[in-house]
């Protein structure tokens, strides 16, 4: 790659591509880093510097970039069609994808309707249990419930379910107004409960809004167990086992959003699973083509599915986008779904968070870091407050020395976490563990008078 390319690269970026969740103000001081090329958990930039793509590129590369056996697959699959619309037409990827998919619910979610990403699966399974309930005559259930701090993507239906201020505020008179309940993330437990506990007293204001306005609660929206894009928020699985008791109690559907959580990330193939519980609806996007191409889908009910099927065309669910289940899309994440099987995955992780712990045995015993947890493949911890204060831009300042240790992680406020794709060995997890040490020490020591005194790393 030739010197003069990387800053031409960057400028002309910044001339013509507005970046997402980004004011492209702050580019002036940082730059985005132009990638050129992938390989493992591994990206190279123009200047042909690597990082370690420790948040598996917004959690959804599971088997590393240029993964062989995927691009191998999706190769294939291009010789015999690229692309051909789902409606009155269908293809071998997307029957095999929606077979694996029901066998992995065991059946109780047999039905897969698809679209491209994250926030459209959302829209789906929305707009599905609307128009359920509508069709089973009960046309008043009509709102939503969902999480504080619930994150469940930006276009306007999943935005109204969303409760992150910074993203909502702009949009609010566009947004219908969702219940939002209390989050059992499990930081909030006072000094007497532990994890269970706020679980359980978080259930129980979940169902006085049930007992209150259930006949007029459509569904319950719910990231299981890990609510990502809200600080790593975890907790017990005894909610989710809980909800799923008040929602059949109360005739409300419960929509578990598996985006960021499924395929793997939090131990089992879906969080789900964890509580023992199925939803009326999972939609998964991310992970489940292994960060390779813009996949997502909403699996539902049998239930669900015949209140749909009827003579009449408005009774059918008359929602598509153009390249709602891509033939390349469900190549690659058939070719996941069969590095799953083959390489004993979900096994190998046991393994590898286990590593992921001990590389970051180090945060433990930090005065600067409270709430570390860990739920299989995600790990985090927050920045004391004494410290946060300090430090107003931290998450881009962490963001920029985490670059030079060769590490791409992307703080949230000041939640430090790591989500890496399943193929780090334990020689790369340990220096992703010292690189975010060395990249926080750098960070939090640029304050010239922090409250707690000595940097004890
Ligand atoms: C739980 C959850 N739901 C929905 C979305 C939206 O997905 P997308 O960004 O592909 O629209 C995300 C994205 O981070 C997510 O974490």
């Amino acid at each position: 790659m030739s010197s003069s390319l990387p800053s031409s690269w960057v400028s002309r970026s910044l001339q013509s591509v507005w970046h997402p969740c980004t004011q492209m103000k702050q580019h002036e001081q940082v730059p985005p880093l132009c990638v050129v090329k992938g390989e493992g958990a591994w990206l190279t930039d123009d200047q042909g510097l690597v990082f370690m793509d420790c948040i598996s590129s917004w959690w959804t590369n599971l088997f590393g970039h240029a993964n062989p056996r995927i691009n191998s697959a999706i190769k294939h699959q291009l010789d015999q069609i690229e692309h051909v619309m789902l409606a009155g037409l269908t293809h071998p990827p997307v029957i095999e994808l929606s077979e694996k998919l029901a066998s992995l619910t065991a059946h109780h979610l047999g039905h897969a309707f698809y679209a491209s990403d994250g926030a459209s699966a959302v829209e789906i399974a929305l707009k599905m249990s609307h128009h359920f309930w509508r069709i089973s005559g009960q046309t008043q259930k009509r709102r939503f419930v969902c999480l504080k701090g619930s994150y469940h993507g930006e276009t306007l239906g999943a935005l109204s379910v969303t409760d992150v201020p910074l993203f909502r505020q702009a949009y609010g008179e566009l947004l219908s107004e969702p219940f939002i309940v209390m989050s059992p993330d499990a930081r909030g437990a006072t000094a007497e409960e532990n994890a269970q506990d706020v679980a359980l007293r978080a259930a129980l204001e979940l169902e006085a809004l049930f007992q209150k306005e259930g006949t007029q609660i459509a569904a319950f929206i719910i990231e299981p167990l890990v609510q990502c894009a809200g600080q790593m928020a975890m907790h017990s699985p005894i909610y989710l086992k809980r909800a799923r008791e008040l929602c059949d109690q109360y005739a409300v559907h419960l929509i578990c959003d598996e985006i960021a959580v499924g395929c793997g990330r939090t131990g089992t193939f879906f969080a789900s699973e964890q509580a023992g519980v199925w939803p009326d609806f999972l939609t998964l996007s991310k992970g489940i083509s292994g960060g390779y191409l813009p996949l997502s889908l909403s699996l539902t009910t049998d239930t669900i599915y015949q209140a749909f099927y009827a003579d009449t065309m408005a009774q059918g669910f008359l929602h598509s986008h153009s390249y709602t289940g891509n033939p390349l899309a469900c190549t690659a994440a058939n070719a996941c779904l069969s590095i799953f099987e083959t390489d004993h995955v979900l096994l190998g992780n046991q393994t590898r968070s286990k590593q992921i712990e001990a590389a970051f045995e180090w945060a433990k015993n930090d005065a600067r870091v409270q709430n570390f947890r860990q739920t299989g493949m995600i790990l985090a911890f927050d920045v004391a407050p004494d410290w946060a204060l300090q430090h107003p831009s931290f998450s881009r300042d962490l963001f920029q020395q985490a670059l030079r240790e060769r590490l791409l992680i992307r703080p949230i406020g000041h939640t430090v976490y790591v989500m890496p794709p399943y193929i780090l060995d334990e020689e790369q997890i340990a220096f992703m563990g010292r690189g975010v040490k060395a990249a926080l020490n750098a960070t939090l020591s640029s304050s010239k008078n922090h409250a707690l005194g000595e940097i004890k790393p």
